[in-house]
């Protein structure tokens, strides 16, 4: 298994495959200066590496680094990493790419999308449909049948009441209580869970910043997420 993304996360997946007797070979990242992770070599080009996971929080990057490997190598597959102390059902079923952390629960006829994030603890219930590119974080509990839509991140102890829909490439801010339907591409949070304005997942919300990628002369080439509580730098474009 290869890992891309040489990250705080990377090191919790690599744990997690080693429980299951699954050797890491080496973790992938496009930062040049990042050569060792959780005692494990960092390459730095991924052409052909098979199988992959990807191992970075942020859904956004998550995604486009998902898309990017899978268009240089149409032939790759994305493993999947379930800590042994997971209780997931037999009929919940987990899509490619995506890990499950120690302690967490996945109850009956569950549906977890692909390259989503089940975090340390967090529980989902019967029923309920998480689409791909979700982190549920530490913690969380989503009642039964709920739906959260692809690419939302709900934050560190949070909880869901059942039935609800929370709709995509929303923030869920840390120790909400949703009670109602959240629309679309917002940030929410509190308790009750409450509009707070639009998503804003890329930046602040991470506790980070944009920063122009510049070369030579000073010519922008794209922006560089710098995600502060990850310590390292994507380029996301
Ligand atoms: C919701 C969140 C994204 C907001 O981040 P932000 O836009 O940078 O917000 P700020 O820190 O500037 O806070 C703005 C205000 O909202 C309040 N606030 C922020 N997050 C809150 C939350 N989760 N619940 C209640 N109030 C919150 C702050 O106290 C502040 O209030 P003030 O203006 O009265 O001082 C962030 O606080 C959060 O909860 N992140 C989740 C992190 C997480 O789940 N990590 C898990 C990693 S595995």
């Amino acid at each position: 298994m290869y890992l891309f993304g040489a990250s705080g996360h990377g090191k919790v997946i690599k744990e997690i495959l080693k429980a299951n007797g699954v050797k890491v070979e080496a973790f992938v990242d496009d930062n040049p200066n990042v050569n060792e992770c959780g005692g494990r070599p960092v390459l730095h080009n991924a052409m052909e590496l098979s199988p992959m996971i990807v191992s970075i929080g942020l859904n956004k990057i998550r995604k486009e680094i998902v898309e990017r490997l899978a268009r240089n190598n149409p032939a790759i597959v994305f493993g999947k990493a379930i800590h042994p102390s997971a209780i997931v059902s037999p009929t919940a079923r987990i899509g490619e790419g995506t890990v499950v952390m120690a302690g967490a629960v996945i109850n009956a006829d569950a549906v977890i999308g692909s390259h989503c994030i089940v975090n340390t603890g967090a529980t989902i219930d019967h029923d309920c449909v998480i689409d791909d590119y979700c982190h549920v974080a530490p913690g969380v509990h989503v009642s039964g049948a709920t739906h959260v839509g692809e690419g939302t991140w709900i934050g560190v102890g949070s909880s869901v009441v059942q039935c609800l829909t929370i709709g995509k490439n929303c923030m869920i801010g840390a120790g909400s209580v949703v009670v109602k339907d959240i629309p679309d591409d917002v940030m929410a949070y509190g308790n009750p869970c409450r509009i707070k304005t639009s998503n804003k997942q890329d930046n602040k919300m991470n506790k980070g910043k944009l920063a122009p990628t510049l070369i030579g002369g000073g010519e922008i080439v794209g922006y560089q997420i710098v995600v502060l509580h990850e310590r390292r730098t994507y380029h996301a474009a």
